[in-house]
């Protein structure tokens, strides 16, 4: 999958009736994700109360008349929908609404990444990657990955993009630069309010910007922004975040594939111990993408500030951990 060819990629999305969906489906089919040579067949898993609605979706798929798409397959039977997949972004499972946490919706979706981690270890190609969107998406990939014990652990990646790239506007707004000038930001840890953006390598042109930066805009204004962002769309939109989360996905699995030419960005990934975090979770790490796998990025100088910040997230998920256990 990490070369071009003209053997489709087979791609499920879940919860493909949904609002994450029906924007990231027409990302994977213009190309924006596997390449714009390289034609995709969509499989879209539903819930049978909703396989009706995902069907519209097909429609609309069709109608678009995507010169890259083989086929459309809409199905409510993940052991035939995840059958051959090369990838997957497993986004179904229940938005939180105001005045909940990301971790509350552990209760009714965890089971769901259970029952496709068995599904995906039954049936996936050897090549599969699975991208958990649905939340709490760190501690989803690790039950997923648990539920799948013949994949290797390292094929499940939960994302964490979407908070990258809002650190990466706010920044850039804040120093007035283009936000892809910005380079060597992190954010480390779970998709919670305690995941930690970390400008302290951040670089533009080369040079560090976290002397720029008001020590107090950044621990008091920026780091909580970033964390509650998705509260804040909730908010406003009264919908939880669509668009830009389908684009973050798409930004994530195309780097996952194609790599990121030596630049470093965000992805949350089973740790294996580096810098201290538990192994196991499934944590936000500054990754490089390369020859279609990830590389931590190691080595790094940590403060005790960083410290803090990132303990402070090993010990949320191992919180969410606890309860997410419960289902095996
Ligand atoms: P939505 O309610 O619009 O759509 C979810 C869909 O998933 C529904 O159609 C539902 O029927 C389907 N579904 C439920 N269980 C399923 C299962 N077992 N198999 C297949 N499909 C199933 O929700 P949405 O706005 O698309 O959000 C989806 C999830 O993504 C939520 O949990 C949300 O919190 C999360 N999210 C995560 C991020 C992130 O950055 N990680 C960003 C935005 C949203
Ligand atoms: C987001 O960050 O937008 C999503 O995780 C949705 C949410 O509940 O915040």
């Amino acid at each position: 999958m990490s070369h071009h060819s003209s053997t489709p990629v087979k791609v499920v999305v879940t919860g493909a009736a949904g609002n994450i969906a029906y924007s990231l489906l027409w990302r994977i089919a213009s190309g924006d994700v596997f390449g714009a040579d390289q034609p995709v067949e969509l499989t879209l898993l539903e819930i049978p109360a909703a396989v009706r609605a995902a069907e519209g979706t097909a429609m609309e798929l069709h109608d678009s008349a995507f010169p890259l798409v083989t086929g459309i397959n809409v199905s409510d039977d993940q052991f035939k929908a995840f059958e051959g997949a090369n990838a997957a972004f497993l986004v179904g499972a229940k938005p939180r609404g105001k005045g909940e946490s990301r971790a509350d919706m552990l209760t009714a979706n965890g089971k769901i990444f259970v029952e496709q981690g068995k599904a995906i270890n039954a049936g996936a190609a050897d090549d599969i990657r699975v991208l958990v969107v649905g939340n709490p998406a760190n501690t989803n990939a690790r039950i997923a990955a648990k539920a799948a014990a013949d994949v290797p652990a390292e094929r499940f990646n939960a994302l964490m993009r979407l908070d990258q790239n809002r650190a990466l506007s706010m920044l850039g707004q804040k120093l007035e630069v283009p936000s892809s000038t910005i380079e060597k930001m992190v954010v480390w840890g779970n998709h919670s309010d305690t995941q930690f953006p970390d400008v302290t390598f951040a670089e533009v042109g080369g040079e560090k910007i976290a002397d720029k930066l008001d020590r107090d805009w950044y621990v008091d204004e920026f780091i909580p922004r970033v964390a509650k962002r998705g509260g804040e769309i909730i908010e406003v939109r009264g919908k939880s975040s669509a668009a830009s989360a389908a684009s973050a996905a798409v930004d994530h699995m195309r780097d996952w594939v194609n790599g990121t030419d030596g630049k470093w960005t965000t992805a949350a990934l089973p740790s294996t111990g580096q810098y201290g975090v538990e192994e196991g979770l499934l944590f936000g790490f500054p990754v490089i993408g390369r020859d279609g796998k990830w590389e931590v990025v190691e080595g790094l100088e940590i403060s005790d500030f960083q410290r803090e910040r990132i303990d402070k997230n090993v010990e949320a998920m191992r919180g969410e951990w606890e309860i997410a256990s419960k289902l095996f």
